[in-house]
Formats: structure tokens, C-alpha cells, sequence
């Protein structure tokens, strides 16, 4: 288990940049998804990758050596309930396909709360079986408000569940998720911002006591993605300053 995470949280820094490019498996298919291009470029530089079996199958070479958090809810598109999700990859797949984590979401306070927290209570204990950590993920439903309240209180379930890291939102106060929260936490990026905005709220998280980023569409959609993932990572684990990292975002490659 610990092997496992410390592929993913490094243990130099003690901090993680990993790209998330699970968004398709309930529909939702921004930017450079759209086209199964090769991605490999981006890749390079992150520290784990969140991703679908799909788009493991599809878009990561055998030979790439990356760690791997596996996806392994799905249930309803974004046009449905979204909290209707249950497990659909078994354990034997996840071990088969060498993953570093396996990953679903919660969804506290939705309508299938429950069945979403036995989800990741599900992952916990195959986790506990191979040494495999669970990754939750505190999805937000519509009707809920992103505050360090809800996100706190969604957090620290994921942790009393057993969760081995936590992936969330950025919010105000976010240190007043960070201290509830006795295992490490990741933000999620969210719908794309202006990129100095993008590198501040990394930068505020971090300085809130998160462990790193699991970050999609800041970085993909990005103009510079890899510019823009260099400068993630100079934020996360070089404690560079926003402006630092914007520079390097700056002197990025356009596109891929
Ligand atoms: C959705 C997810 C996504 O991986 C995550 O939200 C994507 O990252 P971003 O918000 O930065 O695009 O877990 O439940």
C-alpha cells in the first residue's frame, strides 16, 4: 500500500501533480479529449495519471511508465442522476492492469449517498486485501454549495471510510478542510479558469496544507498545456511563486 502511494505522492516533496482525464465516463468530453490524440506529451509530466480503463487502454503505451489511478465507478451520464454510480471494474482487472490506486466518487448529500459511499467502502476493502489505495473523489451535486463546510464534512467521511487520499475542491478556508482531514488531500481543478487564476488556487491549496493537484481541464484545455503543467508542478513541488509558475506557463509550447 505505502510502495503503491509513494509512487503517486512522492516522497521527495511529499507532493503530487496528477492529470486527471477520466472526465468522459459519465459523457462530459472537453478539449483535447474529444479526439483520442496522442496525449503522451502531457503525460510526461505528471506524477500519476486518473484515468478510465478506456482511456488506459487507448491512450497509455504499455511501456510508459506511469503510475495509474483507475476509475472504477460509472453508472449515469450527465444527463441523468449523477450520484447513481456503482463499481464496474473488478478487483482481478485493477491488479491485472498494474494500477498504483483505484478511484469513485462520493456524493454526500445526494440522492445515492449511500450506494456511493458503500462504493468506496467497497474499494477500501479490496485496497486492504492487495495493498491497493482507494482514492475518494467528493463530487458536488448541483444543489450543493462549495464550502469549506460541505467539503470538509465530505472529506473527513471519505478518511472515517477509510479512504487512503482524498481528491476535493478548492474552496475559502480551505485550511479548515485540510485540518479535518486525517489523510492527504488532493484539489480537483474545476471548469477552466484564466491560467494565473488556475496557478493561484493551486498555490492556495497548497499553502492550505494540500498534498497536490489532480487537475484536468486547467491543463488540457489550456493553450499551453504543457507549459501549464510544468508550472502546476513548480508550484506544487517547488513552492514556486504564482508569478514564477506563470512565466512558465508562458514560455510553454502552444498546443501539444
Ligand atoms: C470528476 C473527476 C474528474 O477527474 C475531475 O473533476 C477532473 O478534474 P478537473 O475538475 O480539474 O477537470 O473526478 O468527478
Amino acid at each position: 500500500m505505502q510502495n503503491r502511494l509513494a509512487r503517486i505522492i512522492k516522497p521527495k516533496s511529499g507532493r503530487c501533480v496528477m492529470l486527471a482525464v477520466d472526465h468522459g465516463y459519465f459523457g462530459n468530453i472537453p478539449g483535447a479529449l474529444k479526439d483520442f490524440g496522442d496525449l503522451s506529451p502531457l503525460f510526461q509530466h505528471a506524477d500519476a495519471l486518473m484515468l478510465t480503463r478506456g482511456m488506459l487502454r487507448s491512450c497509455v503505451s504499455a511501456d510508459f511508465d506511469i503510475p495509474i489511478v483507475l476509475r472504477v465507478s460509472a453508472g449515469a451520464s450527465m444527463l441523468k442522476e449523477l450520484s447513481n454510480e456503482e463499481i464496474n471494474v473488478t478487483i482481478e482487472e485493477a491488479i491485472r492492469l498494474n494500477v498504483s490506486a483505484i478511484t469513485c466518487s462520493i456524493f454526500v448529500g445526494g440522492e445515492y449517498e449511500k450506494q456511493s459511499l458503500m462504493n468506496l467502502s467497497k474499494l477500501v476493502n479490496w485496497g486492504q486485501e492487495y495493498g491497493i489505495p482507494a482514492l475518494a473523489v467528493t463530487a458536488v451535486g448541483r444543489e450543493m454549495v462549495r464550502d469549506y463546510r460541505y467539503l470538509g464534512m465530505a472529506s473527513r467521511m471519505a478518511a472515517e471510510l477509510g479512504a487512503t487520499f482524498v481528491k476535493t475542491y478548492y474552496c475559502d478556508d480551505f485550511e479548515n478542510v485540510t485540518s479535518i482531514c486525517p489523510v492527504p488531500v488532493v484539489i480537483a481543478g474545476g471548469k477552466k479558469l484564466p491560467e494565473k487564476d488556475a496557478l493561484q488556487m493551486a498555490k492556495n491549496a497548497i499553502n492550505a496544507g494540500a498534498v497536490g493537484v489532480d487537475m484536468g481541464r486547467n491543463i488540457f484545455q489550456s493553450d499551453k498545456p504543457i507549459g501549464m503543467i510544468k508550472a502546476v508542478r513548480a508550484i506544487v513541488h517547488e513552492n514556486a511563486s504564482v508569478d514564477e509558475a506563470y512565466g512558465i506557463y508562458q514560455d510553454g509550447p502552444v498546443g501539444l
